[in-house]
């Protein structure tokens, strides 16, 4: 049975598009083995696993590596269960991809500084370490780190789950997406829940300070264009 977490994850980040075009680019210029950070249920690691890449997907939540077995339908994916301010898989890897700026939850300087320390011995030398960040500062209209301003839905069993992103906060470097979720029940009860992603505002230009002065160097960036639901990203990619 598919868990809730599974569920809002699928609904709030599943239909995100924009991106795709980037990692198979990078996947097929840095070929070698592929390390997914924040993998989530899969949506980037499935597809490049599709492609013939041979992927492995590091997420802090099991409940979401194990929808991302699930729904692998065939596809060998290797899956690790860590924080990756603090991880260690034992291997190497030619591409390591940080998506849907997941490096923006890690919770600040400090701790990307440590993600940067612990992936470092795990990227092939040649290889790439590849990072995407929305300028959430730019964000004008609402639709914050690819958040969709229309309500996404879906029916499983007889109940229906809807969310949708309500409103922005800011505090002291972070920005909040909110989210309304809606849980409707059998019988038609409905059940509210608010829900508040804290994304740590970083630039492309700091972020790439802080990766060189964990040792790495810098390569030229890439861009994810906008599209009517999402903003763009800055896709900052590093070398060992
Ligand atoms: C915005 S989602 C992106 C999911 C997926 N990469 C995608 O692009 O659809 C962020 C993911 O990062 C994971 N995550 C957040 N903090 C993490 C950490 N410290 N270590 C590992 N994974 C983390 C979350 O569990 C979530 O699956």
């Amino acid at each position: 049975m598919i868990s809730d977490v599974a569920i809002w994850h699928q609904l709030e980040c599943g239909s995100y598009e924009a991106d795709v075009e980037c990692w198979q680019a990078l996947a097929a210029e840095f070929s070698g083995p592929i390390l997914d950070v924040g993998a989530g249920n899969g949506r980037v690691a499935l597809m490049l696993a599709a492609l013939g890449h041979k992927v492995t997907a590091l997420d802090i939540d099991e409940a979401l590596l194990t929808a991302l077995t699930a729904r692998a339908e065939g596809l060998t994916i290797d899956t690790v269960c860590a924080d990756a301010r603090n991880f260690q898989t034992g291997r190497q890897f030619s591409l390591i991809i940080v998506p849907m700026l997941t490096v923006q939850l890690f919770g600040g300087a400090e701790a990307r500084s440590a993600f940067f320390e612990a992936a470092a011995p795990q990227l092939s030398p040649g290889g790439c370490l590849a990072l995407a960040i929305a300028d959430l500062l730019e964000d004008e209209d609402g639709a914050a780190g690819g958040e969709s301003l229309e309500a996404d839905s879906c029916t499983i069993g007889s109940v229906g789950y809807s969310t949708r992103a309500v409103a922005l906060r800011q505090r002291d470097g972070q920005i909040g997406i909110e989210r309304r979720r809606e849980i409707t029940a059998p019988g038609g009860s409905l059940t509210v829940q608010a829900a508040t992603d804290w994304i740590d505002i970083v630039t492309p230009e700091q972020l790439e300070a802080e990766a060189a002065a964990a040792g790495f160097t810098v390569a030229p960036r890439r861009q994810i264009p906008a599209t009517a639901d999402y903003i763009g990203s800055a896709v900052i990619c590093l070398n060992a």
